[in-house]
């Protein structure tokens, strides 16, 4: 420490002068690369999230047309034609069919991800994982949050995450309450040994998207030290030209 300070002691004016603006120039550099890195870093943000509420929205706008219209039309057609079938998964399941439109769409945006998933799950692969199960406990003790959005890091990848609860209707204890009411086919798929006790209002569930955030994330890395890189050049170059 000494030594550096005798040395800058013996530096000329001018050396000192262009040390001292170089100080300043790293530092506005750095602030600028900075704060550009958090400006870009929320729009992606922004649009991270409505990327995902147009997910959500288009997926919910599905199920809801086999929920109201397919799923009762069905139910319809195979009472008045006497039809032994009662249940047909690919065609009567929201949860299904939204599951598999979902993978359909991974094939081409494979980081993205959207999962249905229950305490109690009609299809056993639909039990929550320790995350979703932490959030299934924070809406349980917080029954007024009605969404839940935030940043989560996975296998060292970060995700926006928005979480939904979903609760139960008295039209979903057909299939998700006690066994004798279930149609026979459904039960052929999925057997279970004992009722659900399900209650309308219960909190049944959620409905998770995640949005893959790593690939905007590194570009936006990459833009801030390009910035402070080239800003520093181009500084440099100017006190070169100017001495
Ligand atoms: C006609 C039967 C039927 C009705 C009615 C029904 N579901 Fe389901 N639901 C299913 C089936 C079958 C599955 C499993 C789908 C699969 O993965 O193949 C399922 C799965 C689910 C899951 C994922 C966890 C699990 O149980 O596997 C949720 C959450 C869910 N349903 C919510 C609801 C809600 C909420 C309603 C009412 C608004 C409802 N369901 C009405 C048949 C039904």
């Amino acid at each position: 420490m000494k030594k550096i300070k005798f040395i800058f002691k013996n530096l000329s004016l001018s050396t000192k002068f262009i040390l001292y603006l170089l100080f300043v120039i790293t530092l506005f550099c750095f602030l600028f690369s900075t704060i550009i890195y958090y400006f870009l870093k929320n729009q992606a943000l922004e649009e991270a999230r409505r990327e995902a509420e147009l997910l959500i929205t288009q997926i919910d706008a599905l199920g809801d047309y086999v929920k109201e219209e397919l799923r009762p039309s069905l139910f319809r057609f195979f009472k008045e034609s006497n039809i032994k079938e009662d249940f047909i998964l690919e065609a009567m399941s929201t949860t299904h069919i939204r599951t598999k439109v979902m993978q359909r769409f991974k094939t081409k945006f494979v980081d993205y991800d959207y999962r249905r998933v229950s305490l109690k799950p009609i299809n056993p692969q639909h039990l929550p994982n320790d995350f979703e199960r932490k959030i299934l406990k924070n809406f349980m003790q917080n029954p007024e949050i009605k969404r839940w959005e935030n940043i989560v890091d996975f296998n060292k990848d970060k995700y926006l995450v928005v979480i939904k609860p979903i609760h139960v209707e008295r039209e979903c204890l057909v299939c998700h309450g006690k066994t004798k009411d279930a149609p026979k086919s459904l039960l052929k798929i999925y057997p279970r040994k004992e009722d659900f006790l399900w209650r309308v209002g219960d909190l049944m569930g959620l409905e998770a998207i995640y949005v893959p955030l790593e690939n905007w994330l590194l570009e936006i890395k990459h833009i801030a030290i390009i910035t402070f890189i080239s800003g520093m050049l181009t500084v440099i170059l100017l006190l070169v030209t100017i001495e």
